[in-house]
């Protein structure tokens, strides 16, 4: 069973922040290939990627693999970060933690929107790592519900990153700043198959390919082959990020 955690910092249940080397990140295939660093300039090959656009207010794109090599050089990222150190005490795990999407998140405007990213029937094995790459003077930060139901706000910072688990309760703030930021995200966790349904469920359709906790891969055909850009209407339970 994975393990619920408090944070006192933050004084909420299942989240961190943490530091991640900058250098390292700019030299990660899947940075380098995507954005000039520094801008909000992105050079990806759009055919390798899908960009859904939610439609709960705001321009924000969910910009993620539609394939295996796209998702492999998430993965390679993904692992050089060595989350798997911090939280193999939690996550509960058979063999390795298991990346199940990366994406790039870009907006500039949004209304919000407070949701849960993994309820708590996860137990905590299965979390969302948000890290700023490009983010103006005045970008829009995350909102969070401490332990009290008070509305907090934690700031993006390049070089710092906030991983949150089960029952996290966050938004984007509501807003409009002068320029698109662009954060990158990876949602991951257990690779035990006992959780395959409730890790599918929790996605929805943010991505048209994930990987499931057991390692096999899911393509929504439709959305890989219908063009590269969708509008989503998101039930009150998909909302997200
Ligand atoms: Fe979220």
């Amino acid at each position: 069973m994975g393990r619920f955690f408090f944070n006192k910092q933050l004084n909420v249940n299942n989240a961190i922040e943490v530091n991640l080397n900058i250098e390292k990140l700019k030299e990660l295939e899947i940075i380098k290939k995507s954005y000039i660093w520094g801008t909000n300039k992105d050079i990806f090959q759009s055919d390798k990627f899908s960009s859904i656009k939610p439609n709960w207010g705001g321009d924000m794109e969910w910009i993620s693999s539609n394939n295996m090599n796209t998702y492999n050089m998430f993965l390679k990222g993904f692992e050089s970060l060595g989350l798997d150190k911090l939280l193999k005490d939690i996550i509960e795990c058979e063999n390795q933690l298991r990346l199940y999407a990366g994406f790039f998140l870009k907006r500039s405007s949004s209304k919000k929107n407070f949701h849960v990213d993994w309820n708590g029937r996860l137990k905590n094995n299965a979390f969302t790592l948000l890290t700023p790459l490009y983010q103006e003077e005045d970008a829009l930060h995350l909102l969070f519900k401490d332990i009290a139901g008070e509305e907090c706000k934690y700031k993006y910072e390049i070089g710092k990153g906030i991983l949150f688990g089960s029952d996290f309760s966050h938004s984007t703030e509501s807003g409009k700043s002068s320029s698109s930021s662009i954060l990158l995200c990876f949602q991951f966790g257990t690779d035990l198959p006992t959780y395959n349904r409730g890790i599918q469920d929790a996605m929805g359709t943010q991505t048209p390919f994930m990987i499931l906790p057991d390692g096999r891969s899911i393509a929504h055909k439709g959305m890989i082959q219908d063009g590269m850009t969708y509008s989503v209407p998101l039930g009150i339970n998909d909302l997200k990020f």
